[in-house]
């Protein structure tokens, strides 16, 4: 087989770049190690970003998410019996659509069906090689077959452990990472939100998130230890928890029901430098990862493959110049959400080795959060993101 852009993984980075790639003219074939319905089933982040909204909107695969997705203004943190609403559009003039990654997966898939480009789901082995070189392919098998893509340009959009990073030569690439020391345990049940707009908790039984999907399907997650396992939280224990973490306003609103999803995921600040190395290019998780107090997984993973689109098409004009600075454009964006992102979560979770000195400073900077419209600017600047630039 032959294309112009090979690319690895079909999470919402792999499909959005197919998807502007498309409608950019340029051929493109989407190699994925799972199955569709595997893909579909993972439960991730719901807050779109302007910059997701208008490449979505550009793809062409806009449609839902313009009916279903829910526009916020604002969002409330509380911090042990204190409240405050950043109000997001006052302070920016944006807002952010809460729209779950599950639904923009769908939408990417079913367009990308009607596209008529290739997908093979349940690729094995895929492999890159010569990017380096003059002639870069994927080799992969599937059902004991051999197969071989040759492309002009190889992307990983193949997620934290995918194999397009793990094949440059270790010299080659320079990797920042700080794991923090707790996890995030997720629900996902059809009962109605407990309020209107996402309410973010430090409290001193740890963080807690109540998010949403949509007006009858909430979200919600607690900070756990990394040594907790999804099956010792019952539905129960998890509500029982989660109540006790809540506002009390908030907790007496609260509607139980049985769990559709429950996971538990680790915290992680990961980035690589450099995205591009020779014809293969990195974008999404492959490159990077946040931890998702900010929400800027999805986001970033959505101006990564928006800069790359744009810059493969002036490739196919004639024009260098933009995959020559793609990778320095896109760290430059990834260190502003990575810094957001350690931020936020530094000021919101209960860290269990920082002491009676942590804990005051978390509430020291809570206070001046409070009295800073400064403060409260810079917080809402970064929630609603920057522009693709
Ligand atoms: N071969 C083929 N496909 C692979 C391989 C491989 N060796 N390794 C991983 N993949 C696939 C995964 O199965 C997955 O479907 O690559 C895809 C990567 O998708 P994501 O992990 O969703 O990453 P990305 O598209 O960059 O999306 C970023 O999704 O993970 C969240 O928090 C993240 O919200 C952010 C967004
Ligand atoms: C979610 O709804 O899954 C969600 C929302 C906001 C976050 C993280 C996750 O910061």
């Amino acid at each position: 087989m032959r294309t112009q852009v090979a690319i690895v993984g079909a999470g919402p980075a792999g499909l959005l770049l197919g998807a502007l790639l498309h409608r950019a003219g340029i051929d493109n074939v989407v190699l994925e190690q799972r199955s569709a319905e595997y893909v579909l089933g993972r439960i991730r982040a719901g807050v779109l970003e302007q910059v997701a909204v208008d490449l979505l909107r550009d793809a062409g695969v806009a449609a839902r998410m313009d009916a279903l997705g829910l526009p916020h203004e604002g969002f409330e943190m509380a911090f042990g019996e204190r409240r405050l609403r950043i109000d997001l559009h006052a302070l920016t003039g944006k807002r952010v659509v809460v729209y779950g990654q599950t639904e923009v997966t769908r939408d990417l898939m079913d367009h990308r069906r009607q596209s008529g480009r290739v997908t093979v789901y349940e690729a094995e082995d895929v492999q890159p090689h010569d990017f380096d070189g003059e002639r870069p392919h994927l080799s992969y098998r599937q059902g004991g077959v051999g197969h071989r893509v040759e492309a002009d340009f190889i992307i990983g959009c193949d997620g934290f452990h995918g194999v397009c990073r793990a094949s440059v030569p270790p010299g080659a690439l320079q990797i920042f990472e700080k794991v923090y020391p707790f996890g995030w345990l997720g629900l996902l049940a059809d009962t109605p939100p407990v309020s209107p707009e996402l309410i973010y908790g430090h409290t001193e039984r740890g963080f807690t998130l109540a998010s949403m999907r949509s007006h009858e399907r909430s979200r919600y997650y607690l900070q756990c230890s990394l040594d907790d396992k999804v099956e010792q939280w019952s539905d129960a224990a998890f509500w029982d928890e989660l109540r006790r973490r809540l506002p009390a306003d908030a907790a007496e609103r609260l509607v139980t029901g049985p769990s559709i999803e429950k996971s538990i995921a680790p915290l992680r600040s990961f980035v690589v430098e450099p995205m591009r190395f020779g014809r293969l290019f990195l974008a999404g998780d492959a490159a990077h990862i946040v931890p998702p107090t900010g929400a800027k997984g999805l986001n970033l993973a959505a101006s990564d493959v928006g800069l790359l689109a744009r810059a493969l098409a002036d490739f196919y004009v004639g024009s260098t110049a933009g995959i020559d600075h793609y990778s320095q454009r896109a760290l430059a964006r990834i260190w502003k959400a990575e810094r957001f992102s350690w931020w936020f979560t530094s000021l919101m979770h209960r860290f269990p080795d920082t002491g009676g000195f942590g804990l005051r400073m978390q509430q020291a900077e809570f206070d001046y959060l409070c009295g800073s419209a400064a403060a409260q600017t810079a917080l809402a600047e970064n929630y609603v993101g920057l522009p693709m630039g």
